[in-house]
């Protein structure tokens, strides 16, 4: 029994919450004059005296002591004696538990909030510097459209500013304090819910005891931000593997981001972008697991919900570990502009170009720009050249409105510079988003 009913083991994570709550607890019970002032007091230092204990040796772990909770009360009767036993007063470990985890997760949340903003100032200060770089664009993996590096590194930002936003989200919306709503009931005593909830740094006290007590929206909603936010860092991380890999030649992986194979002496592996990807898959699969955990729970508590800790420690732990991995790797990585752009003009890249021009100056319906178009690329191919390869005549054979003002449109660079539009890839569309998204993200902070 004791085994399984013990949370120790890892709740004792949560020990500065823990004591930072009996504090304010305390306090206000002194205040509310529900306990004397000096027993309030007495208490509270004795609060402080464990805080440093635990800060210089750790917390120590006995499983008869069940929980932090029990953990902290029985260290704070041998450090003050009886009066220890008035701190408990108009409280329960239900209120006191997702009290502590709230403040828990809000703290993760605030890490992960910095870390996001490292990583997207990275990719934002990357991509102004290669608002240039020429690089296939791919659907299907397939060589589609030129798009500039800048471009490319400028959609992560999009999506790590999403994810900037809903963990921002989800801690405006946990923020609201459950402790004093004891057990289930609230309680007969005259407690400030207010005060401690204000101590505490919450925005004011939760309105149903009920719900407060049996309320881990906050950790699930934590949950599926952080795989939102994994899954984005898993794709990026897919990206950097392939462009390292031998055959695109894209990114050349610095020593202190890759690691040697002990059999083959030229290797230099990905491993830390594969265990980025990999981790995602963990992330998704701890938010999937306390879903499932809270899905069928009755009002209010039940102890199925102490199984909310390990997977928000262990997610937020991985997803910590992630984004600084790639904040590190995507500033040092070095990219090889040269074969990213032979990889751009070699996929007849500029095939949508060739037909936007038809329509432009030739007056074609886009249809039949289409079609000529894919002629063009068929005669490329027999002659084993780029479409801005092929001599004049060839082209005027397959339609004789072209012209050699064509070629002026047909290179990967022309390509590139003539999608202006608004989110378009032109550098200078680029360079401006990422210096926007830089003053953007210097104001999160
Ligand atoms: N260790 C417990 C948890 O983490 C604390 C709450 C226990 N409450 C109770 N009524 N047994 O959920």
């Amino acid at each position: 029994m004791a085994e399984i009913n013990a949370s120790i083991p890892f709740d004792k994570r949560l020990w500065r919450q823990d004591l930072a709550a009996s504090v304010a607890h305390a306090r206000m019970l002194g205040a509310q004059r529900i306990i004397e002032a000096d027993a309030a007091a007495r208490i509270v230092g004795g609060l402080e005296q464990i805080a440093a204990d635990y800060e210089a040796g750790g917390v120590p772990v006995d499983m008869a002591l069940e929980d932090i909770h029990m953990t902290v009360e029985t260290r704070l009767a041998a450090i003050i004696g009886p009066d220890a036993g008035r701190l408990h007063t108009a409280r329960s470990r239900n209120d006191q538990v997702a009290t502590d985890f709230k403040l828990w997760v809000r703290d993760a949340i605030d890490g992960h909030l910095a870390a996001i903003r490292t990583l997207a100032t990275v990719l934002a200060t990357r991509a102004l510097e290669h608002s240039a770089t020429v690089m296939p664009g791919f659907t299907h993996l397939q060589v589609a459209q030129p798009v500039t590096l800048g471009h490319h590194l400028m959609a992560t930002v999009e999506m790590l500013k999403r994810d900037h936003g809903r963990f921002a989200d989800a801690r405006a919306r946990l923020n609201q304090s459950p402790l004093g709503a004891a057990a289930l009931a609230g309680t007969g005593f005259p407690i400030d819910r207010a005060a401690t909830a204000k101590a505490l740094g919450f925005d004011g006290p939760t309105a149903n005891s009920l719900d407060s007590v049996s309320d881990r929206d906050f950790a699930i909603e934590y949950l599926t931000s952080a795989a939102q936010c994994a899954l984005h860092l898993s794709r990026l991380a897919e990206e950097i593997i392939l462009w390292a890999s031998q055959p695109f030649g894209w990114v050349k992986l610095p020593d202190q981001w890759s690691t040697g194979s002990s059999i083959m002496p030229q290797k230099r592996n990905p491993d830390a972008a594969e265990l980025v990807r990999g981790h995602s898959g963990r992330i998704l699969g701890l938010m999937t697991g306390l879903m499932v955990t809270m899905k069928g729970l009755p009002l209010a508590y039940s102890k199925d919900m102490q199984d909310d800790k390990p997977p928000l420690f262990e997610a937020h732990d991985l997803l910590e570990l992630s984004l600084a991995a790639m904040a590190g790797m995507l500033e040092t990585l070095d990219f090889v502009p040269e074969r990213m752009r032979l990889s751009a003009a070699s996929g007849y890249s500029t095939a949508t170009d060739l037909a936007d021009w038809l329509v432009r100056e030739a007056n074609v319906p886009f249809r039949e720009a289409h079609h000529i178009t894919g002629r063009a690329v068929k005669a490329a191919e027999e002659a084993g050249t780029m479409l801005d390869g092929l001599p004049l005549e060839t082209l005027q054979v397959i339609d004789k409105r072209i012209d050699d003002r064509v070629f002026s449109v047909l290179s990967v660079e022309a390509s590139v510079a003539s999608r202006t539009s608004l989110g378009g890839t032109a550098p200078n569309r680029v360079e401006s988003a990422a210096e926007m998204a830089l003053r953007e993200i210097a104001a999160w902070g």
